[in-house]
């Protein structure tokens, strides 16, 4: 048997919680509730057994385009979740980031967010990452910004960014890229989620919905994660030599 892996950086596109509801003839919303439980669930494991960055894709940029009973919903139980959960997280070691277009969000949700981060800031165990008003292509919108502001302002010189210097106007630069990304419910995409970090990630998808997954899914996911070979585009001798 191959020698389980843990991920450093699991991704998990938490999607399906609309799907859920509707085969129980229940109001999406439902979905998204019982959703926030699994979260709970997924961060205490992944946190007991030595992930050291969780990112969860809470909400997309384009989920702000859903009705807006919906997106009403999912702010507050976004501010439920981080109320509730805070206490919990902070004994658990856990620290908190943000990454997204957070100025968008409404002003309570985003005083929430803040309290919370600030509350979690002294941890030292696992980092949850999660992405909120967050969009792929509007990261790298917004770090192309960032950097052509320090170079108009003459701060950095244009010729000395490269990809690592660039990766540093990324939301929350820390993050390193995914590891592991996991995908609920059965679609087979990408959805505008970390293009930048996602650049050499693996990918495990599975079609349960997310308000039915459980940690066994991130047991299974890890087994086959450990018997993938990643080169980064190099050979596997090569790869060899680097473990050495
Ligand atoms: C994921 O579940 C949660 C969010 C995107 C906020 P969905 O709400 O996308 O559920 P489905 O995909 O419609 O079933
Ligand atoms: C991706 O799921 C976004 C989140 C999980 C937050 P979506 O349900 O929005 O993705 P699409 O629309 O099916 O691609
Ligand atoms: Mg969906």
């Amino acid at each position: 048997m191959t020698e389980i892996k843990i991920p450093e950086h699991l991704a998990i596109i938490m999607d399906g919680n609309g799907r859920w509801a509707k085969k129980r003839d229940l109001a999406r919303i439902f979905g998204h509730r019982q959703g926030a439980d699994v979260v709970h669930d997924i961060v205490q494991y992944t946190s007991d057994i030595g992930v050291k960055y969780l990112t969860l894709y809470a909400f997309s940029m384009e989920n702000w385009l859903r009705p807006k009973d919906e997106v009403g919903f999912l702010m507050k139980l976004i501010e439920e979740y981080l109320n509730k959960e805070v206490e919990e997280m902070d004994k658990n070691n856990v620290r908190l980031l943000v990454s997204g277009r957070t100025h968008l969000l409404p002003d309570e949700t985003r005083e929430i967010i803040e309290q919370s981060i600030e509350k979690l800031s002294k941890n030292t165990g696992m980092v949850l990452n999660l992405c909120i008003s967050y969009g792929g292509r509007s990261e790298i919108v917004d770090a192309a910004r960032k950097m052509a502001e320090l170079v108009i302002q003459g701060e950095i010189e244009l010729t000395k960014i490269e990809r690592d210097e660039f990766g540093q106007f990324m939301y929350n630069p820390e993050v390193p890229d995914i590891d592991l990304l996991i995908r609920s419910s059965g679609e087979i995409r990408i959805s505008n989620f970390m293009l930048w970090r996602a650049a050499y990630c693996e990918l495990y998808f599975t079609d349960t919905l997310w308000p039915d997954f459980d940690k066994k899914i991130i047991d299974e996911a890890f087994a086959e994660y450990s018997s993938r070979a990643r080169r980064f585009g190099m050979t596997d001798e090569q790869m060899a030599d680097e473990d050495e």
